[in-house]
């Protein structure tokens, strides 16, 4: 496995790779789990080479707690990332990878502006702006994001058309735990009890049910809802439990 600090550097390589290889990538922000290792198990049966970047990217976050909070094991993640085969490993700091201090953004203004989007302010512009660049460095011909984080995937979908951006992503279904919680980092921050409510928030979204009624469950168990809504033929949720934020959808 290569390690790559220096973008620039990284970048000269993966134009000459390409011209021979067929490049698989995955972004990551790290604290990786099995969702992460699904989505790298599919770049590898399609590609060539994959490439994985780990960046906890600060310009997506629109609360410095939230960011803080967020987990970080930069060692087990090279250690799972070395297990399942990767070839390359973009570890870029701020300063390299936005050498122009954020100075230039993507902003997108339709479907950034509801869902995740309305709650926080700015986050898309931080994503498409880093996705942006991550698949400029990789020079990916097919990049991999999950369909937990659907509405972030319908706008990366939309960045690549916007831009003639020639690589093609790859929607990959959401991984979930045997009790139907969906795989996040965020997760990781749960107590065993909050790990049971997040579990409740997973079923209880994906009862035929109009929204009130859910709203009403998940308020019974005490979930703090942020958002409920459909879009898309799916139903999209948001809530906070002991204080993390937690996001699913599921088709209707
Ligand atoms: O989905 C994520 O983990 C992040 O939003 C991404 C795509 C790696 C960009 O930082």
């Amino acid at each position: 496995m290569t390690f790559f600090e220096n973008m620039q550097e990284a970048q000269k390589i993966f134009i000459e790779l390409g011209k021979s290889f067929s490049i698989g990538f995955v972004p990551t922000m790290g604290a990786l789990h099995a969702g992460h290792l699904s989505l790298v198990e599919k770049a590898k049966t399609e590609n060539d080479k994959v490439v994985v970047s780990i960046f906890l990217n600060p310009t997506q976050f629109n609360n410095e707690e939230d960011l803080k909070k967020y987990p970080t094991h930069l060692e087990k993640d090279l250690g799972l990332l070395s297990e399942v085969g990767v070839d390359f490993v973009l570890l870029p700091s701020f300063e390299n990878i936005y050498p122009e201090n954020y100075g230039y953004r993507v902003h997108e203004d339709k479907n950034s502006k509801i869902l995740c989007g309305k709650e926080r302010p700015g986050h898309f512009d931080g994503v498409l702006t880093i996705v942006l660049k991550l698949l400029m460095i990789s020079q990916a011909h097919r990049a991999y994001f999950g369909e937990k984080d659907y509405q972030q995937l319908k706008l990366i979908q939309g960045l690549c058309r916007a831009f003639f951006i020639p690589t093609e992503i790859i929607p990959c279904p959401i991984a979930r735990d045997e009790k139907g919680l969906a795989l996040s980092s965020r997760n990781q921050r749960l107590s065993p009890q909050g790990i049971e409510s997040a579990r409740k928030f997973a079923k209880l979204l994906a009862q035929s049910k109009p929204l009130n009624e859910i709203m009403q469950d998940l308020k019974n168990e005490n979930i703090q809802v942020e958002y409920l809504q459909e879009e898309w033929h799916r139903r999209f949720g948001a809530v906070h439990v002991e204080n993390v934020r937690l996001i699913d959808n599921v088709p209707i």
